[in-house]
């Protein structure tokens, strides 16, 4: 397998990086004893900054967190806050490299709102600034038992290391990360197998463009990521959108060029145990797939495994992220540099 970076090592690596980021979010609170969690009592809501597989953090906190966090949760995948930002926001700062412009910006400007911060990175000017204001910096470890290469593939420690700070400050009470680590090793070894079920995906998506579909929660945020992955690990188009709400337009667009779509495109369905209830999602869900099926190349479902909501999003995760690496390996690509991103960053 071309894989220059160690992408597919390092996911193998994932339950050792759920428990590395407990390690570094409870380090970061012990040894910044200065870091006021006054503040934090008074927080009346939380923004969570990052671009990219930094960003997808923010989509977890408020997926897992729609469950228990009691505090309105925004996600900010930009340089502007919005207009409530204040004193009483907890604002987390999440950048991988801790170089991103966007982040930095976004939190310069909660610094001066006098927002509480928190940032999550390997270093960069993030730490720095973090440093030099006194702001509770919680510490990427790249290199667990396997190096992290690239910002996505260091998602574990991310989600983990900010769960584990939003569960010592008192405000995610349920953290179900335990459960996750023994279920995350099982499902690493049953995927990284010859033909695993993940294999069998990208190979059956036979060169078609997936569009991927889930429930809002924790399956969008799963597609979101398996979305990304592709586009970055497999450098192939790949789109992705949530139900219920693209039952009341996105259905509708496949009206009349069936003759097109139908060469192109596959739908991969990722379903969970901790849909929307009090709609019969279940039933719209299979009327819409009866619907496409004619449109498409081919309609596959996967379904979540685990006994938490934690656990079925890191379950598609992983299961994601296995078929992204297959798929590059079918295609011949590299998965692990992302040369566009870089080109757009070095020309602005
Ligand atoms: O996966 C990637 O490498 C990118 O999507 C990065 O996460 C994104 O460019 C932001 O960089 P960083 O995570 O270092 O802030």
């Amino acid at each position: 397998m071309l894989d220059s970076l160690g992408m597919f090592t390092t996911l193998l690596d994932s339950s050792n990086q759920i428990k590395a980021g407990k390690e570094i979010a409870k380090d970061a609170l012990v040894k910044h004893k200065k870091f006021d969690v006054g503040n934090i009592e008074n927080a009346e809501n939380i923004v969570v900054a990052g671009m990219g597989g930094s960003g997808l953090i923010g989509d977890l906190i408020s997926a897992v967190g729609a469950f228990d966090i009691e505090l309105p949760i925004h996600i900010l995948k930009s340089s502007s806050l919005p207009a409530f930002v204040s004193q009483k926001t907890l604002f987390l700062a999440v950048s991988f490299s801790g170089n991103t412009a966007e982040t930095l910006i976004a939190t310069e400007e909660a610094k001066n709102r006098g927002a509480s911060i928190v940032s999550i990175s390997t270093g960069g000017r993030l730490k720095e600034l973090s440093k030099n204001q006194g702001f509770l910096s919680i510490e990427i470890n790249p290199e667990v038992s396997s190096p992290i290469p690239m910002p996505r593939a260091g998602f574990f420690q991310m989600a983990a290391a900010a769960l584990t700070f939003l569960t010592e400050v008192n405000l995610y009470k349920n953290n179900h990360l335990e459960k996750a680590v023994p279920h995350i090793s099982k499902r690493v070894e049953e995927l990284a197998t010859e033909r695993s079920s993940a294999y069998n995906l990208a190979k059956d998506l036979g060169g078609t463009i997936p569009l991927i579909s889930a429930a809002s929660g924790i399956g969008a945020v799963a597609a979101r990521r398996l979305k990304n992955q592709i586009n970055e690990n497999s450098k192939t188009p790949a789109f992705f959108s949530e139900v219920p709400e693209a039952f009341h337009n996105e259905l509708v667009g496949w009206g009349v060029q069936g003759d097109v779509t139908r060469q192109v495109f596959s739908l991969v369905t990722l379903r969970s145990d901790f849909e929307p209830s009090g709609f019969n999602l279940d039933k719209a869900i299979e009327v819409a797939t009866e619907m496409q099926e004619e449109v498409v190349s081919n309609c596959f479902k996967v379904s979540a495994e685990g006994s938490t909501a934690l656990c079925q999003l890191f379950d598609l995760v992983v299961f994601g992220d296995f078929v992204s690496l297959y798929l590059a390996d079918l295609l011949g690509v590299d998965p692990g540099p992302i040369p566009a991103v870089d080109e757009l960053k070095s020309r602005i």
